[in-house]
């Protein structure tokens, strides 16, 4: 699913920057340019962030 059109960043691609140590809404933006045009995905973007992060973490504990 494509987060942002614009810059045409999908969900997978975030998921793939997570896992190679992109930490922040910040870095995610300066590796993939999200939300550098309209804008209109950074809310969105910044939640898939989240969720990302949580899902990680909570990984973490499940062994
Ligand atoms: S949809 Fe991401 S900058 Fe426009």
């Amino acid at each position: 699913m494509y987060v942002c059109i614009c810059k045409a960043v999908t969900d997978k691609q975030i998921q793939e920057y997570r896992q190679q140590g992109v930490n922040t809404f910040q870095q995610l933006r300066e590796c993939t340019g999200i939300a550098t045009q309209c804008g209109k995905c950074s809310v969105d973007a910044r939640s898939f962030m989240q969720q990302s992060t949580s899902l990680s973490n909570s990984a973490l504990y499940v062994t």
